[in-house]
């Protein structure tokens, strides 16, 4: 039998770790462990800037500057290759 040996990080790649807070503080755990003298917070499609709220106070004390950007003009149609790919 074949064994293949798995990352250690896989077990907490779960969509729990995909919702926002949970990812927000897995990046600000990361941040805090490499000792970043400084950081950026940029965020493309910041909407109504709900997120960007969330990122800020997460990542309070550890990222310095926060940029959001944002054409208003919502997303585009899907392409066909869009469509095409798995979900
Ligand atoms: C789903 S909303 C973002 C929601 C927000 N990030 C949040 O989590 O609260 C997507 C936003 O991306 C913007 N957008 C789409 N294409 C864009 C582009 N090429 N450049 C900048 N903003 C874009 C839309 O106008 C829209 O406001």
């Amino acid at each position: 039998m074949i064994r293949i040996k798995r990352p250690s990080i896989l077990p907490a790649l779960n969509s729990d770790l995909l919702k926002r807070a949970n990812l927000f503080k897995f990046i600000r755990e990361f941040i805090e462990a490499s000792n970043m003298p400084d950081g950026y917070y940029m965020e493309f499609g910041v909407l109504n800037g709900e997120a960007m709220i969330d990122a800020y106070r997460q990542f309070r004390g550890v990222v310095s500057y926060y940029l959001g950007f944002d054409s208003f003009e919502g997303l585009p149609d899907l392409t066909e290759s869009d469509q095409e790919a798995p979900e």
